[in-house]
């Protein structure tokens, strides 16, 4: 069974909260996905490896705790999941940043992949897989196992809101994949919208309809 991880905590609470809100902005929502995801990124990276280091402080020399040079590389996927990048690299400023997009088939709801460009040495790296919204878990089962399929085993996901039949559609597909979400959120409705949800999290980030 993949790890399951739920931020409780309450700043990523309250950005949610209103993130869900309609009458939102859409700078204001591009605000707070930026922040939610710059929080997340914090814990995300718990288990990133150290070294230790001899440094000279202005009055002692000492034995410092140093990232052990772990690469990372973001791959949001198109679109909505561009909204978290930024964030994600205040954090971790040296990630590379990689593409898949993918779009729901409004008839099907079955993901269909239109890019896809990745960091050359993508399979050295730590992969942090990017979207806001986990709905049937299609377009984020889909965008994982195209990495797989190009030799990438070090793969984590990271959602906003997520809905229990994508937690379980994903745990299913790829239970070696850690998901990290700061909501979890009662259903799918007939359209495979996540209720309560936000919407349409690409509309929203980018205004459009
Ligand atoms: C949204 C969202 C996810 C997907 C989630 O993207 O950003 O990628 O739906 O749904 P699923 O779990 O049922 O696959 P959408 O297809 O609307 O594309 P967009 O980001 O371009 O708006
Ligand atoms: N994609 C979204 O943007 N929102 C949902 O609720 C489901 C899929």
């Amino acid at each position: 069974m993949a790890q399951f991880f739920l931020f409780d905590h309450p700043l990523i609470q309250h950005k949610i909260s209103i993130l869900r809100d309609k009458n939102t902005s859409t700078k204001e929502f591009r605000e707070l996905v930026h922040e939610i995801s710059m929080l997340m990124a914090y814990e995300v990276t718990r288990d990133l490896p150290l070294t230790e280091k001899v440094i000279e402080t202005p009055v002692a020399t000492t034995t410092a705790k140093v990232l052990a040079g772990k690469k990372v590389a973001l791959v949001p996927i198109l679109r909505a999941g561009l909204g978290m990048v930024d964030g994600m690299l205040a954090i971790i400023p040296s990630a590379k940043v990689g593409h898949i997009g993918l779009y729901r088939d409004p008839n099907t709801l079955k993901p269909v992949e239109y890019y896809c460009k990745l960091p050359e040495d993508i399979t050295e790296r730590e992969v942090i897989v990017l979207d806001p919204m986990l709905a049937t878990g299609g377009s984020s089962s889909a965008a994982i196992q195209f990495l797989k399929d190009r030799g990438i085993k070090n793969i984590k996901f990271v959602c906003l809101i997520s809905a229990p039949e994508g937690i379980e559609r994903l745990q299913k597909d790829h239970p070696d994949v850690p998901v990290f979400c700061a909501a979890k959120d009662e259903r799918l409705n007939d359209h495979a919208y996540i209720i309560p949800g936000l919407g349409d999290a690409g509309d929203r980030l980018f205004g459009t309809n």
